[in-house]
């Protein structure tokens, strides 16, 4: 049977918890407020407290949090979300900052990725470019297998002195999975040993044919130190959304992606959300998995603070209740009270799987005993 904690029950009716465990209380029943009840009892409970009971199916639940039709809603052009891969080492992050003209590399611990960052970029041409940062292809991988695309292009960065690597292999294979079109930029120009010509030839072997060689995958030789053709690689960005003619509602409810998130000390939960449709304003009620909370503040990738976040855009919200997990599904809700339901049905559908999960290994256990 369906059951709700007694604070749980207290929180949607906005009523204190104390009041709700006095109640039961007077009916015989001694229960504490961290204790579960069914929802009959629930009912009961809320109807004599004043309140008119809505028992939500299951599937109702969820329903029309995404995927709303955009028949309404305004569509406009929105920049394309891109995600460097490559080899370790072959200078994602140089790149990504050579781009951004500050220092990303120098800030973190022994130069590697640690985490992903999202930053917004504007192209000479005025167009804006957002970048995420992957520490190697395992985030990208999760979101993807939890039905996440988050990205529209994949820039697949391939050293020139080096070549094509195991990483740049499964960047490949990622990215084709993922339908996401590629622009390779050989990188490390500069250096006196690198061989642009090679990495053409290698890449040939697992099936992408650069431009130069007859094929129509855009390829840029770049140099992340001497900050050579980057300028031609966000054009050649530019080019590539303009081909994939990508567009997102304005004027809805946001929707967007959890990219990282954080606890932290002094601000509390941090997520760095990439919005995907519509726009995020402070104040509004968001869920993100099993998390959710009303709008504090809103960040730019700068850290500035911001009232409002569009589409493509990186933005970190600060004000939910928990930390959400990278990958978890952003949407805004019409209330607080829509936000605990979703959240706490969401909570019982983790906790009955983890429940199955070991039932289930107690099951193979007794077999094996037997
Ligand atoms: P991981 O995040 O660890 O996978 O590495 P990464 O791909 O982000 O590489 P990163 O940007 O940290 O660069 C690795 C090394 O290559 C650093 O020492 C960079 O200075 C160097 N490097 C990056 N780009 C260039 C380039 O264009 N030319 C030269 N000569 N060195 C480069
Ligand atoms: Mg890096």
């Amino acid at each position: 049977p369906e059951t709700i904690t007694v604070q749980e029950l207290a929180n949607r009716m906005s009523e204190r918890a104390v009041d709700v465990v006095r109640l039961l209380m007077k009916q015989g029943q001694m229960i504490k407020i961290t204790d579960v009840i069914e929802s009959d009892t629930a009912q009961l409970i809320a109807e004599e407290m004043g309140h008119t009971v809505r028992r939500v199916a299951e599937s109702d639940v969820e329903e029309g949090l995404f995927a709303k039709s955009d028949d309404e809603a305004v569509q406009v052009a929105r920049p394309p979300v891109v995600t460097i891969m490559g080899h370790v080492d072959h200078g994602k992050t140089s790149l990504l900052d050579a781009i951004r003209q500050t220092n990303v590399v120098s800030g973190e611990a022994g130069g590697i990725t640690q985490h992903i960052g999202a930053y917004q970029v504007s192209a000479p041409s005025g167009d804006k470019v957002t970048f995420i940062d992957t520490p190697g292809h395992a985030a990208f991988t999760a979101m993807r297998a939890r039905g996440a695309k988050v990205t529209d292009i994949v820039i697949l960065v391939v050293a020139a002195d080096d070549g094509v690597m195991p990483q740049t292999v499964e960047a490949i294979a990622h990215a084709k999975a993922a339908e996401v079109p590629i622009i390779v930029a050989i990188n490390k120009i500069d250096k006196p040993d690198a061989k642009p010509e090679r990495v053409r030839t290698e890449l040939l072997q697992h099936d992408i044919v650069v431009e130069s060689l007859g094929g129509d995958t855009i390829e840029v030789e770049v140099s992340a130190k001497q900050k050579l053709n980057l300028d031609k690689l966000l054009e050649m960005i530019n080019l590539q959304a303009e081909i994939l003619d990508l567009k997102a509602a304005v004027n809805t409810a946001a929707e967007g992606i959890v990219i990282e998130a954080k606890l932290d000390k002094g601000r509390g939960p941090v997520a760095t959300v990439l919005i995907q449709r519509g726009t995020l304003h402070q104040g509004d009620i968001v869920v993100a998995g099993s998390q959710w909370g009303k709008v504090r503040a809103l960040n730019s990738d700068l850290g500035q603070p911001v009232t409002d976040a569009g589409p493509s855009a990186p933005v970190e919200v600060l004000g939910f209740g928990g930390t959400p997990e990278a990958g978890d599904r952003v949407a805004v809700v019409e209330s607080e009270a829509r936000a605990r339901e979703i959240t706490a049905y969401r909570e019982r559908l983790r906790r009955e799987k983890q429940a199955a999960r070991s039932t289930g290994a107690r099951g193979s256990l007794e077999q094996m005993m037997s």
